[in-house]
């Protein structure tokens, strides 16, 4: 079995003689090549990003892993482009006003944002389309911005559904006020196996204040922001638009760390004490990472996706 300790790109598969299975986060939603030859050799794969999200599998969620990360480390990389401090001070110099922090998205990135953006003493704001998170915000001194009417699917095991059209209009407009007076926006929004949602328009950019800053973490699978560019930081109309969904890789220690405690841990699920491979097609952990097993896509999730 091969693990492979990055993400495996078809190119890469095609270099290696694999008889049996890969052990990789592969991205199965979105990269069909790979898939689809997985199913021509008969390679039984599990792609770790695919691990439901069940409180269970915790230990084994690389997605929680690396948005952790991203959430922290996107709070640090607007500090240090804003052009002003986060928290209040009280200075022989006058009074200086806390920064106001924008969150779009409180999944597990988003509520590491709120958490870091607090400690360093801005004010947070934050909105997710999962009205149900709007506890977390608040128990992390956060200030949950609602909109009425918000569509819930618990039968999408806890992530984000396409809402109504009516219920994004309410929605733009809400975030284009609050992003008007924000000075940092960090946008963290996802659905998995599609396009991010885009939440922060080309307007909202030009109404936001001079200096304020922009960080996109689904810059990598089209960006909240209209603006965005993946990989690059762009300036429009004075604001700073940071397209980073990368930041685990500016953390590699504990990044690395991380990623193979969640590799270990669920391998002890598929392998035996011999070290051959055991699958328990039972355990809904295997199952729902299990992506293609003897010339078949065996995972009900990328099944339903097609
Ligand atoms: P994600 O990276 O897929 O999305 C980030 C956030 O963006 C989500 O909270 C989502 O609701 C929100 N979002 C999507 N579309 C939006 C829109 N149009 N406007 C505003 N917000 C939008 O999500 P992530 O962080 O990977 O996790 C999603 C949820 O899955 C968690 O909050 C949790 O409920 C559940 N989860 C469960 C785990 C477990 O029990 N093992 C582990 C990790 C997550």
């Amino acid at each position: 079995m091969l693990v492979s300790i990055n993400a495996l790109s078809s190119d890469e598969y095609k270099k290696l003689n694999i008889h049996q299975a890969v052990l990789t986060a592969y991205g199965p939603l979105f990269n069909k090549d790979l898939l689809n030859q997985f199913v021509s050799d008969g390679i039984t794969s599990f792609s770790m990003d695919m691990v439901p999200r069940i409180t269970r599998a915790q230990s084994m969620d690389i997605l929680s892993s690396m948005a952790t990360i991203s959430g922290y480390k996107a709070v640090l990389d607007a500090a240090i482009n804003l052009p002003r401090f986060f928290p209040m001070f009280m200075t022989a110099a006058g009074t200086i006003r806390p920064s106001k922090i924008l969150i779009l998205g409180a999944g597990v990135a988003g509520l590491q944002a709120i958490a870091t953006a607090r400690k360093l003493g801005a004010v947070v704001e934050a909105f997710d389309v999962r009205s149900e998170v709007k506890e977390h915000v608040e128990s992390l001194g956060g200030r949950f911005v609602e909109v009425e009417g918000s569509k819930e699917n618990e039968g999408a095991g806890g992530y984000a559904v396409e809402q109504t059209e009516e219920y994004k209009k309410k929605q733009r407009q809400l975030i284009q006020d609050h992003a008007k007076k924000a000075n940092v926006v960090i946008t963290t929004a996802q659905i998995p196996g599609r396009k991010a949602p885009i939440l922060i328009t080309k307007d909202t950019v030009e109404n936001m204040i001079p200096g304020s800053v922009i960080v996109d973490l689904a810059s990598s699978t089209g960006g909240n922001c209209e603006l965005t560019k993946n990989n690059e930081i762009i300036e429009v109309n004075k604001v700073k638009i940071i397209g980073n969904s990368n930041f685990p890789s500016e953390m590699p220690a504990d990044a690395s760390k991380m990623y193979g405690n969640n590799i270990i841990n669920f391998m002890k699920l598929i392998i035996d004490e011999e070290g051959d491979l055991k699958l328990n097609f039972e355990d809904e952990v295997v199952k729902g990472t299990c992506i293609t097993h003897k010339n078949e896509i065996i995972n009900e999730r990328i099944n339903s996706n097609n």
